[in-house]
C-alpha cells in the first residue's frame, strides 16, 4: 500500500492501525487520543423517568476480554509513538474502564508520565440507581515519549486559564453540549462522546506552538483538529466510521481560525465578570437561591453579590471553597441555578456567558 508521507490537515478513513503504518515516523508535535473504553456495558440503563440513557454502546467499543482491550491499546500505542517526533508530547484520555490498562501500556511501551488530569465535569449524569458515587469524572494522562525529552509546556499561559496561579491537574469543564454538539437530522446526538472544545482548546494551547502538527489516531467528530484549526495548528486524525469522519470534514471546513492578534489567547476562558454584575443586569436577584455542586448545599444571593449559607457569608468563590473544604473553587462552574419554568439546574458560567 502507498506511504502518506505525512499529510496534513487531513481526516484519514480508515482503521488507526493500519493508516498509522503509513505515516511517517517521527512527523507529529503532539498528539491526543480518546481511544474505545472498552464500557462492557451489560443491557440498557433508564431514568427514574423512563427515559432510555443514550450510553456507549457502539460496536467500536466492544472487545473480547481485557486481554483484546489490552493488545489493541499496545498496537496502536506503539503505531503513535512510532510516529512522535522525540520531543512530541500525547495526551490520552479515558475513564475508570480503560485508564489504567492505558496508563499501564504506555509505561510498559516507555512514555513518561508527566500528569494525570482529572476532567470534573460538573453536568454529569447522576447514578440513577444509587449504587456508587456519581461517574463525574474522566482521567487524561500526559506523557512525553520518552523520560528526559523536551516536550512543549506553557505554563504561564495556563495561569492565565487560573486567575494567575498555576493551573493544577483537575479541570472542571462542562461536557459538551448546546451549538457545539453535532446532531443527526433527527436531533439526536452524532456521536456519544464527543469532547467538549475547550478541553483541547487548553491540551492544544498548553503543549503545541503555532505551526505544530496536532495528531488523534481517534477522531471522531473532529473535536481535535477543530481546534487545532482555529488555533494555527496543523492537524491530522484517523477515523474508520465514514459517517463520523464526514462529520468531522465539514465541521473542522467550517471553523474559522481565530485573528493572528488572539494568537495563543486562551478563547475558552471567559472575560473576568464581577458576578454582582449579574444582579446588576436582572439575570440574577437578592434573595434567589443557588445550588452547590455536586451536594446541592443551598446559599442566598445578597444585595451586594455575596452569598449566604447559614452563618457563613463569601464570594461564588469563596464560599464554594470553604463548604467543599477546598483550597480555592471556581464558582463560576460550582453554583447552579434553578430555570424556575423547567426546574432544570444550569451552572453559572452559562448566565456569566451573557453579560460578556
Ligand atoms: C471515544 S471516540 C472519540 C471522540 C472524539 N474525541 C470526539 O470529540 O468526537 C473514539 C472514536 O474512535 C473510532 N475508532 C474506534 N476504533 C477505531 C480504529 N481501530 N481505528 C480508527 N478509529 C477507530 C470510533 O469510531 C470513535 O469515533
Amino acid at each position: 500500500m502507498k506511504k502518506h508521507h505525512s499529510p496534513l490537515d487531513q481526516v484519514l478513513e480508515g482503521d488507526c492501525l493500519e493508516q498509522l503504518s503509513l505515516l511517517d515516523e517521527c512527523s507529529v508535535d503532539v498528539v491526543f487520543a480518546d481511544p474505545p473504553y472498552n464500557l462492557q456495558l451489560r443491557g440498557d440503563l433508564w431514568r427514574p423517568n423512563l427515559t432510555l440513557v443514550d450510553a456507549v454502546d457502539d460496536e467500536w467499543d466492544r472487545f473480547a476480554d481485557f486481554a483484546a482491550y489490552d493488545r489493541f491499546t499496545e498496537e496502536w500505542l506503539r503505531g503513535v509513538r512510532r510516529v512522535m517526533k522525540d520531543n512530541a508530547s500525547i495526551w490520552v484520555s479515558g475513564t475508570y474502564h480503560n485508564i489504567f490498562r492505558v496508563g499501564s501500556v504506555m509505561q510498559q511501551l516507555g512514555f513518561w508520565i508527566l500528569n494525570t488530569i482529572c476532567w470534573h465535569k460538573p453536568n454529569a449524569m447522576p447514578n440513577f440507581r444509587g449504587k456508587r458515587l456519581k461517574n463525574d469524572a474522566e482521567f487524561v494522562i500526559w506523557a512525553s515519549k520518552a523520560e528526559g525529552s523536551r516536550y512543549t509546556f506553557h505554563h504561564h499561559l495556563m495561569k492565565r486559564y487560573n486567575d494567575g496561579k498555576q493551573m493544577g491537574s483537575v479541570w472542571s469543564i462542562p461536557l459538551c453540549g448546546g451549538a457545539e454538539r453535532l446532531r443527526d437530522a433527527e436531533g439526536k446526538k452524532l456521536h456519544p462522546t464527543q469532547k467538549p472544545e475547550a478541553l483541547l482548546e487548553r491540551i492544544i494551547l498548553a503543549s503545541s506552538n503555532v505551526g505544530d502538527v496536532v495528531f488523534d489516531p481517534f477522531m471522531g467528530t473532529g473535536t481535535t483538529a477543530a481546534v487545532a484549526r482555529k488555533q494555527h495548528r496543523h492537524w491530522l486524525g484517523i477515523e474508520r466510521d465514514p459517517i463520523y469522519a464526514q462529520a468531522a470534514r465539514q465541521r473542522i471546513d467550517a471553523v474559522i481560525p481565530v485573528g493572528e492578534d488572539q494568537l495563543d489567547v486562551p478563547t475558552a476562558i471567559p472575560p473576568r465578570v464581577p458576578f454582582r454584575k449579574l444582579l446588576e443586569r436582572g439575570l440574577l436577584q437578592a434573595g434567589q437561591s443557588l445550588y452547590l455542586v455536586p451536594t446541592g448545599q443551598q446559599a442566598i444571593i445578597l444585595a451586594d453579590g455575596s452569598l449566604q449559607h447559614g452563618d457563613l457569608i463569601g464570594s461564588i468563590h469563596g464560599l464554594a471553597a470553604q463548604l467543599k473544604g477546598a483550597p480555592s473553587c471556581n464558582g463560576w462552574m460550582n453554583w447552579q441555578i434553578e430555570d424556575t419554568a423547567s426546574g432544570d439546574r444550569v451552572v453559572l458560567d452559562a448566565l456569566r456567558k451573557q453579560v460578556t
